[in-house]
């Protein structure tokens, strides 16, 4: 049985009525790391890893969720959504956006479930959000527009999960399109759809496996350095804004005048800017080589400046480096731990993937996960054939 067959039975097995049907990706980011909350470029695209949604009505005064992955069911009222611990908070969060905005709902029952990777850094958690939210618009016809619930699945995130994100993972789930990336400028949220053509190569994911516990604590830290940064710099340049607007050269005529950590964390987001942009040029050129240099460079950047990898994705990052059927690699969303993302050569992926799980597994004596994953479209109803 397919998953979303399997969402169908198990609704109506628990639930006793015909499911609405969601079906919400992952994302991978090309490049365009920790630019979202700093107003800069990034480049993501949605991927066939997903999670299903199935939602009724249920004519009373409660919402009855079922996580098939988590074989738990957990049960809320609309009249108190407050944050508690765990998947719920993704559900209840997007709820709670709605209510804020005056949109009336009343009690529906949802089973969901997926496969994408948890605490992979893919995004499951926006997947989730966004699927909530198009469930939700659909099955009270409330016909809200696609931008409307990107943001809402972001506030869900910060106000219910804590994590002060950006942007970018709700965005590239909800307006992903097949064999399309998404140049987004995350200020004005103008986004162009940008073909990739990879030609003989593919993506493929390695996953460290390794989810750091502090990852969320430090993800807001470095989103208040680069704040810290921005301050110091409107000192002397009261139009600036953002880390958008300043360039490297303005930035290194202040080095004196900011904290060594604040001056690398800003030089980071400066350079990886600009490699969005070059990377969009390189693409545009199909030439993977340039391209493939611009990840380690983003890379290094956040290994060393920014601060946000960990021994494992640097090691299998370094890895590639020297092998021809790479183009690229780096660590992929907000770090210390989740996926790399590797540009690999389609007839040597197998022999990659078995080379790079063997040292792997020798040096951290941890079993490597690889996904060959492909683009596709973004959140959207999903029929049953
Ligand atoms: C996480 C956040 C995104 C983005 C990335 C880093 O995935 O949710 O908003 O900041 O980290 O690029």
């Amino acid at each position: 049985m397919s998953l979303p067959q399997l969402i169908r039975s198990t609704f109506l097995e628990k639930y006793g009525s015909e499911p609405l049907l969601i079906r919400s990706p992952g994302r991978i980011n090309l490049i365009g790391e920790h630019t979202d909350y700093n107003e800069g470029f990034v480049l993501p695209a949605a991927i066939d890893k997903y999670i299903y949604l199935g939602f009724a009505k249920n004519a009373s005064g409660s919402c009855r969720i079922y996580s098939l992955d988590f074989e738990e069911e957990q049960i809320f009222t609309l009249e108190e959504l407050k944050p508690r611990n765990g998947w719920i908070n993704f559900v209840m969060g997007v709820a709670a956006q709605f209510v804020g905005a005056g949109y009336v709902l009343e009690g529906f029952d949802c089973v969901f479930g997926g496969d994408i990777p948890i605490g992979a850094g893919l995004s499951s958690s926006a997947a989730l959000e966004n699927g909530v939210g198009l469930g939700l618009s659909e099955l009270f016809a409330l016909r809200i527009e696609k931008l409307d619930l990107v943001r809402y699945s972001q506030q869900a995130e910060h106000d219910f999960a804590g994590v002060k994100c950006g942007i970018m993972d709700m965005f590239a789930s909800m307006m992903g399109k097949k064999e399309q990336a998404l140049r987004l400028d995350c200020r004005s949220l103008d986004f162009a759809y940008f073909p990739v053509d990879l030609g003989n190569y593919q993506w493929l994911l390695c996953d460290s496996g390794v989810s750091h516990s502090l990852a969320d604590s430090a993800y807001n830290k470095r989103r208040e350095e680069c704040r810290q940064g921005v301050a110091l710099v409107q000192a002397h340049h009261p139009n600036v804004s953002s880390l958008r607007d300043v360039d490297a050269e303005q930035l290194k005529l202040l080095k004196d005048q900011l904290p060594g950590t604040v001056f690398r964390r800003c030089s980071y987001v400066i350079q990886e800017n600009e490699r969005v942009i070059q990377s969009c040029e390189a693409l545009e050129q199909n030439d993977l080589d340039r391209f493939g240099a611009y990840l380690y460079r983003s890379h290094e950047g956040l290994s060393q400046d920014y601060e946000v990898s960990c021994p494992e994705l640097d090691f299998l990052v370094d890895f590639t480096r020297d092998l021809s059927e790479v183009a690229g690699s780096r660590m992929m969303g907000g770090g210390f731990g989740g996926c790399t993302l590797n540009l690999v050569k389609k007839s040597a992926s197998q022999f990659f993937t078995e080379k790079i799980s063997a040292a792997y597994q020798n040096r951290f004596g941890i079993q490597l996960k690889a996904y060959e994953v492909n683009v596709v479209d973004g959140t959207k109803r999903h029929f049953l054939h």
